[in-house]
């Protein structure tokens, strides 16, 4: 699938999900074609937020827009075929949940999905090196995953430096999704180090207008 890079990505778990229709409709207006969906079980993480049937309704309001699924849970492989019934696109499990990466990322491929590894401000990126090659995405957490509205990490500027190196040395071509207090003041910074896909949840839904704000971003972003 080819992507115009940089892409923002909004991520769902900071929407009024009264009005979910509602505010997804006004992200997509304002150009956005990636939605990022957090998915917490309160044992990885100390919030639970959705599961696949939000993510199904979200499939289905979307329309086109890409479905980026992030599992934050325990045991993901359980719950694979559920989130890619529900229309998932990609979807990421975390390397500290999985005791068997190399498998979870092909029970995710082998139903034609795409397959992200998440890792954690304190996970070494060299945790992932041998599964590179795999992946079509590394999701950079750049907040300690669980809650959305929370301050970004700032030696993530340095982590996707080092995984752009890992990337080029291994002639690899996945993509780089920064995710966790992405906002106007950082979205260039981290789009000139070299992140591909820009995971933003308060800074989209809890701005006045959500339209206005994603134009915003988007223009900020750059390239
Ligand atoms: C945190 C999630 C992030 C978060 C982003 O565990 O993975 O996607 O929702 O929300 P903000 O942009 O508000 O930090
Ligand atoms: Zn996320």
């Amino acid at each position: 699938m080819d992507f115009n890079l940089p892409i923002l990505a909004p991520s769902i778990l900071a929407a009024d999900f009264t009005n979910l229709e509602k505010d997804i409709s006004e992200a997509i207006e304002g150009g956005t074609k990636w939605i990022h969906c957090d998915i917490m079980d309160g044992h990885f993480v100390p919030n639970i937020s959705f599961g696949p049937g939000i993510v199904n309704q979200v499939s289905k309001i979307s329309g086109e827009a890409f479905i980026d699924v992030h599992l934050m849970i325990e045991e993901p492989d359980k719950y694979i075929l559920q989130f890619v019934d529900a229309g998932s696109d990609l979807i990421s499990v975390h390397i500290e949940t999985c005791h068997h990466l190399h498998r979870s990322v092909q029970n995710i491929k082998k139903y034609g999905v795409m397959a992200g590894v998440a890792i954690n401000p304190a996970t070494s990126l060299y945790t992932i090196e041998p599964i590179l090659s795999d992946v079509d995405m590394v999701v950079l957490m750049s907040v300690n995953p669980g809650f959305g509205g929370q301050s970004f990490i700032e030696n993530t500027y340095e982590r996707i430096r080092e995984l752009v190196d890992l990337r080029e040395s291994g002639e690899h071509n996945f993509l780089i999704q920064i995710d966790g207090g992405v906002n106007l003041n950082n979205i260039k910074k981290n789009a000139e180090h070299g992140a591909d896909v820009l995971v933003a949840g308060s800074s989209v839904f809890k701005a006045d207008n959500i339209t206005t704000r994603v134009l915003e971003l988007i223009e900020r972003m750059g390239k």
